[in-house]
């Protein structure tokens, strides 16, 4: 018999093992806020606990238990050594460790498969809300199995907008205050949830209209982005170009209020 990777897998399949790692590795998470976990500094302000250790390697346990030549890309190991596959797995294993480590309640795992480079399965799972979403290519995205869709805001008066900022915000000047406080001045409302997947989510499920952040990386955006498009959204980069998780820039919105998002955002620092 050849190995999984050579042949066609189904999206069925695949989801099922993305489900299953996701679920498992919230309730580490979860078990970890009752039995205590260590903090270590990554950098000044960048934590890392020995939870998001534990929950990566459940993940790349249950990956590889099923598909043991896939190759993984995870946030806190990099990419595991396997031989050329045409899928990748793309992992963090806490999105929103800054919110573990002070026990406020926004976190969550996240899990995307790739083929041939293009992203096909996202499934996000917040443990503290028991909140599941998924999607698979061509076959929409769910919450806890119900369908879900962007919002029809059309104008950013009415729109509720998320960001974050990454670890560098006090060591560069590229650090997303300059969009922060344009945005502020023209939407409805604007939060900083700490957790990027999940921010993803939250425009596909219509709870935010869009999300734009200056500066993610991979394992952030692999499980989001399929979600948010299968969901009806729009993501693409800070000039409207096609998206790619291996760039940094991400604008994700309903679709209506996009254009407007980037008009913001390529104003940069010229005054209104
Ligand atoms: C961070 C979160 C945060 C975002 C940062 C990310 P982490 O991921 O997604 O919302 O603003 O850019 O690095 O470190 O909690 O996995
Ligand atoms: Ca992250
Ligand atoms: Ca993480």
């Amino acid at each position: 018999m050849s190995p999984p990777y050579s042949q066609d897998i189904s999206l069925d399949t695949l989801i099922s093992v993305a489900t299953d790692a996701a679920r498992q590795a919230g309730a580490l998470l979860v078990e970890c806020t009752r039995t205590g976990f260590r903090i270590e500094h990554k950098q000044l302000i960048n934590l890392v606990t020995d939870a998001d250790h534990q929950a990566e390697q459940r993940i790349i346990d249950v990956i590889h238990h099923a598909f043991p030549t896939h190759p993984v890309l995870a946030e806190e190991r990099g990419l595991t050594e396997q031989p050329p596959s045409r899928y990748k797995w793309v992992i963090d294993p806490l999105d929103g460790t800054t919110n573990f480590a002070h026990g406020f309640p926004a976190y969550c795992v996240s899990i995307g498969v790739e083929c041939d480079g293009r992203e096909i399965i996202g499934v996000v799972y917040d443990p503290t809300r028991d909140e599941l979403f998924r999607a698979q290519i061509g076959h929409g995205a769910s919450l806890n199995g119900a369908p879900i869709s962007v919002s029809t805001t059309d104008h950013l008066d009415q729109a509720l907008l998320v960001t974050g900022f990454a670890y560098d915000i006090r060591e560069t000047p590229n650090n997303n205050l300059n969009h922060f406080a344009r945005f502020a001045l023209k939407v409805q409302g604007l939060r900083r949830t700490g957790t990027a997947a999940l921010d993803l989510c939250y425009v596909a499920a219509g709870r935010f209209d869009g999300f734009w952040e200056v500066k993610l990386s991979p394992w952030d955006m692999a499980a989001g982005v399929v979600i948010l498009r299968e969901a009806g959204g729009r993501v693409t980069n800070f000039n409207g170009a096609p998206h790619s998780i291996y760039g940094q820039e991400l604008v994700a919105s309903n679709g209506p209020i996009h254009q407007a998002m980037l008009d913001v955002l390529q104003k940069g620092t010229t005054p209104s």
